[in-house]
């Protein structure tokens, strides 16, 4: 505060260059901590007498599962993943208690909702870890209606089994379709030899992660051009005309709703219904193109905002971004598929609404090779689109990187060493993203939704293609510190995350 009164004074003494050079006044100095005032202030904003209280508990905990004929350890919550469906109105006041029986501690990030900063589920952040055999309960309204999900923040456990659902229903929607069908898309590893952190330890060498030991010998595992990393396949082989380098991680499985595609599961309904399908891609490494065989998909969210509905064949899914699409069902036996941008393999899942085979395991159908959309192609819907005004705030966020080492960038430097992304309280902010790498990056902001500077469509999570531009705004009126980071599970733990950083 001291500091931006004397910014404030050599500003003026400087007269008209110091305020050109400055542009918008320099934001204050002193951090807004995540459980001050300020925030729960915000979070009794979206309180209201009578609010419903939803309560659930999730326990991630080491389980055995059956992928649909591989089956892996790993850790879940509960006894499948994704996990239990949690499912609140808009307004209501969610309480979710979790059992830590990991064997290290945890934490759950609520992607996409607008909640109070404490509560948002990163440790270090926003609240301890929460340790081995501890328990914390979340507690916060979820404000905007949507389809969201949950995962741990803590290292690579999202590659594990760790994630599940949230849907915050709209009391006021129209509805308009007859029935609704989530989909979660998930590229898996775990338990098929290696786990996420071996996967990690690959990458990034022996001093990845914190947890490995100091010396330990990796050399074998770091080939020269960084394309064979102990027997994985590694970035340079990934790439898609879509996408650039589409991943760095060659998973052996590709899930639908946790199963692979020789065992799918079968969503079924009459002819002529109109189905609602919500997507969420929990990857952590893989955008998914996704098609309905025999159908074309329209797009009637982004990020569980609505978008003015978009008509297409196939659908690109990049981390962390969630699609609400609805089709007019024929009459058969269809093939859902999710292929992984740029690897091999696929997830699969059959509609059925009449007689007719299922789809074999390997099915393509024709509509993969039509017309694809991305997140980024989508216009806000009228209701949702941000009021025009003049923006306060300008952050570049360049997302650079490299394979050998393996380490991840925004503004040249790796998380914790990035600068925070200062904002205050009440400002419209735009932010610059500009990829200097040569792989698609997913980035992510928590906390808020944004608007994409073109076409407008509200998200919190947005495909950045290689050398590309993507200029978003967002309203500062969630007062805390948000992780602002690639979904990329491996570039966001290997540096590329930096602090959206509100300042007084
Ligand atoms: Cu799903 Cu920090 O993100
Ligand atoms: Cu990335």
């Amino acid at each position: 505060m001291h500091d931006l009164s004397r910014r404030r004074l050599l500003a003026g003494a400087l007269g008209t260059l110091g305020a050109a050079t400055l542009g918008a006044c320099a934001p204050g100095t002193e951090r807004v901590p995540v459980g001050s005032a300020a925030v729960r202030r915000a979070e009794a904003a979206r309180r209201h007498p009578g609010q419903r209280v939803v309560a659930a508990r999730l326990r991630p905990r080491p389980v055995t599962l059956d992928l649909g004929g591989p089956v892996v350890d790993t850790w879940a919550y509960g006894d499948s993943a994704p996990g239990p469906l949690l499912r609140a109105r808009a307004g209501d006041l969610l309480r979710v208690r979790v059992d830590n029986d990991l064997p290290v501690s945890t934490s759950v990030h609520w992607h996409g909702i607008a909640l109070r900063n404490d509560m948002d589920g990163v440790p270090g952040v926003t609240q301890a870890p929460i340790e081995a055999g501890d328990r914390f309960t979340y507690e916060f309204t979820a404000p905007d209606p949507g389809t969201y999900f949950y995962h741990p923040h803590s290292g690579v456990q999202l590659d594990r089994g760790l994630f599940g659902v949230l849907l915050v229903d709209d009391p006021d929607e129209a509805g308009g379709y007859d029935v609704e069908w989530t989909v979660v898309l998930d590229d898996w590893v775990d338990g098929t030899g290696r786990t996420p952190d071996d996967v990690l330890r690959a990458l990034a060498g022996p001093t990845a992660g914190g947890g490995s030991m100091p010396g330990h010998d990796m050399g074998g595992m770091r080939g020269a051009g960084g394309m064979d990393h102990g027997g994985m396949r590694m970035g340079e082989a990934m790439t898609s005309p879509l996408l650039g380098g589409a991943g760095d991680v060659d998973h052996p499985h590709h899930l639908l709703n946790g199963r692979i595609p020789a065992a799918p599961r079968t969503f079924t309904a009459r002819p002529g219904r109109r189905a609602r399908i919500r997507i969420v891609n929990a990857g952590s490494d893989t955008a998914f193109r996704v098609a309905l065989g025999g159908h074309r998909l329209t797009v009637t969210h982004s990020d569980g905002f609505p978008v003015v509905p978009a008509v297409t064949d196939a659908l690109l899914v990049g981390m962390g971004e969630r699609f609400d699409v609805e089709v007019t069902l024929g009459d058969g036996a269809f093939p859902l598929v999710a292929v992984p941008e740029g690897k091999s393999g696929q997830a699969l899942a059959v509609v059925r609404t009449g007689a007719g085979r299922a789809p074999v395991a390997g099915v393509r159908p024709a509509e993969l090779d039509r017309v694809t959309r991305l997140g980024n192609d989508l216009a806000a819907a009228d209701g949702v689109r941000l009021p025009q005004r003049r923006v306060d705030r300008s952050h570049d966020v360049v997302l650079g990187g490299s394979m050998m080492p393996y380490r991840w960038t925004i503004n040249g430097k790796s998380f914790p060493d990035s600068e925070p992304l200062a904002v205050e309280q009440g400002e419209r902010v735009r932010l610059r993203f500009a990829n200097a790498s040569m792989m698609f990056h997913p980035m992510h902001v928590h906390g808020h939704t944004f608007a994409l500077s073109r076409g407008g469509a509200r998200k919190d999570t947005v495909i950045v293609r290689p050398m590309e531009r993507v200029v978003v705004e967002l309203d500062a009126g969630n007062p805390g510190q948000w992780m602002t980071h690639c979904h990329n599970i491996y570039h966001a733990e290997t540096g590329m995350m930096v602090n959206l950083s509100y300042r007084t």
